[in-house]
């Protein structure tokens, strides 16, 4: 089977060619199988945002390889990136950026409706049915903005499966959140990433959500150090 992510020699400077040029990335290698729950930990200014930019096409590599579902992204033109991003990615942020003149509903359908340039029912049915996966439907013609914290991330994680990504890139999702919503949001994820085999990578500093995924990914300044394996790939 194809890997979702292939990382080949990820390197990044900032400020190129000025006098404080710096590489924050300094060589990561790393893969994503279909279907892997996996967490990245590490200080702050380790890299973890840095990276998760480039696995997202948001920012291309100063040099190395990033493959997506066995494609090369190399050659490809800004358009060319932004199309293979809007359907095979998926983003989650600490921040939820809802829009909140809109309902619950119509912030899930925005990827479909930037995507097809026009609104169509069938948008409506596939946000309806991610909300209630969401376990949203009561809520979904609610204005975002009338919805809890955990309610607002968890349109936010509908919004980001509206075009059946094959990759969910979350950073920091539950930061903002109380650590019962947290919980709840982390769950969901998983039952996620179980029900429809998406691959999930998902920054946190909270070890105790991180011991749920399958791996922990650790960076140290700018390199990937260790791989500890997951509760639920550990003995019982
Ligand atoms: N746009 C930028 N221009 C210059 N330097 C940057 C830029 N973005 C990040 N950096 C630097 O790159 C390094 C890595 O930053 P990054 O945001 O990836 O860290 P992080 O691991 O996500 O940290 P945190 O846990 O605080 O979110 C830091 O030293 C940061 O100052
Ligand atoms: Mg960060």
């Amino acid at each position: 089977m194809v890997d979702v992510l292939a990382l080949g020699q990820i390197r990044k400077s900032y400020n190129v060619g000025t006098p404080v040029e710096t590489e924050v990335l300094h060589g990561i290698d790393l893969t994503l199988a279909a279907g892997e729950f996996v967490a990245l930990m590490g200080p702050s200014g380790s890299g973890k945002s840095t990276l998760l930019n480039i696995i997202g096409l948001l920012d291309r590599p100063t040099s190395g390889t990033v493959s997506i579902n066995g494609q090369s992204t190399a050659g490809l033109s800004e358009s060319g990136l932004t199309a293979l991003r809007g359907h095979t990615i998926g983003f989650v942020f600490q921040y939820h950026y809802l829009i909140s003149a809109f309902t619950a509903a119509e912030n899930v359908m925005m990827p479909m409706l930037v995507s097809h340039g026009r609104r169509t029912d069938a948008m409506q049915d596939v946000a309806y049915g991610l909300l209630a996966d969401v376990e949203l439907t009561r809520w979904r013609d609610n204005r975002a903005t009338n919805m809890s914290g955990g309610q607002q991330q968890r349109v936010a994680i509908a919004r980001a499966l509206a075009m059946n990504p094959s990759l969910v890139l979350a950073d920091e999702p539950t930061g903002n959140l109380d650590s019962v919503s947290a919980d709840g949001v982390f769950d969901l994820m998983r039952r996620i990433n179980k029900e429809r085999s998406t691959t999930f990578l998902i920054v946190t500093h909270n070890l105790e959500l991180a011991r749920r995924c399958d791996r922990i990914l650790d960076v140290i300044d700018g390199r990937i150090s260790g791989q500890e394996a997951g509760r639920l790939s550990a003995p019982a």
